[in-house]
């Protein structure tokens, strides 16, 4: 893919999957449960990079427990829409976990390679708590047993792009959730 103009990138967005609104409202939900779990009590919310860094903004100002943020990077995906089965941990949290009860905030359950390898990392470091959320599913995609504690969208086997959902770096600053199209 070259990207050169907006109609580059604008000739790959093949339909609008989820709007903006649909996003906020599921959001405010996710919020209330989320701070129904914790019932005052703080929690740290760990951002998967890149993907999950505009929902996780919107999902924290939806939260109203006490909350610190962190962040951490994963990569599974080079430059392309094929998982390569290789997780890499790029970058680490700064915070000691084992006085959080934390809640790991994703944006998309593929394979699920991401997700438990990122959960048997984190359990090993002995929180008090450890929940995850996700904004999308694709349960037709999994390789390995996961399941996230809450999910905002179940969608079936696309290539989704936007709201910090990239194909090769390009469409996280989408407002939506799109279908990618070659
Ligand atoms: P998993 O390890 O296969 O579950 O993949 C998780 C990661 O792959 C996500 O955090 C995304 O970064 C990326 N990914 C999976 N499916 C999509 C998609 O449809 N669009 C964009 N990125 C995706
Ligand atoms: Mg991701």
């Amino acid at each position: 893919m070259t990207i050169n103009s907006k109609d580059d990138l604008i000739k790959h967005i093949n339909r609008v999957i989820i709007s903006p609104e649909k996003i906020a409202e599921r959001i405010k939900t996710a919020g209330e449960l989320i701070s129904g779990w914790y019932d005052g009590t703080p929690i740290l919310l760990v951002s998967i990079l890149k993907g999950s860094f505009v929902f996780m903004a919107d999902l924290a100002r939806a939260i109203d427990v006490p909350c610190e943020i962190g962040f951490m990077a994963a990569q599974s995906y080079y430059q392309g829409t094929q998982s390569s089965g290789v997780v890499n941990i790029t970058m680490d949290l700064a915070q000691d976990i084992s006085r959080y009860n934390v809640v790991i905030v994703e944006d998309i359950i593929d394979t699920g390679r991401t997700l438990n390898d990122v959960v048997k990392l984190l359990k090993a470091r002995n929180p008090k708590s450890l929940r995850v959320v996700t904004l999308l599913d694709k349960p037709e995609r999994r390789v390995v047993d996961f399941k996230a504690d809450f999910s905002l969208f179940t969608i079936p086997d696309l290539f989704v792009i936007g709201y910090g959902l990239d194909f090769g770096e390009y469409y996280r600053n989408l407002p939506y959730i799109a279908e990618y199209c070659e």
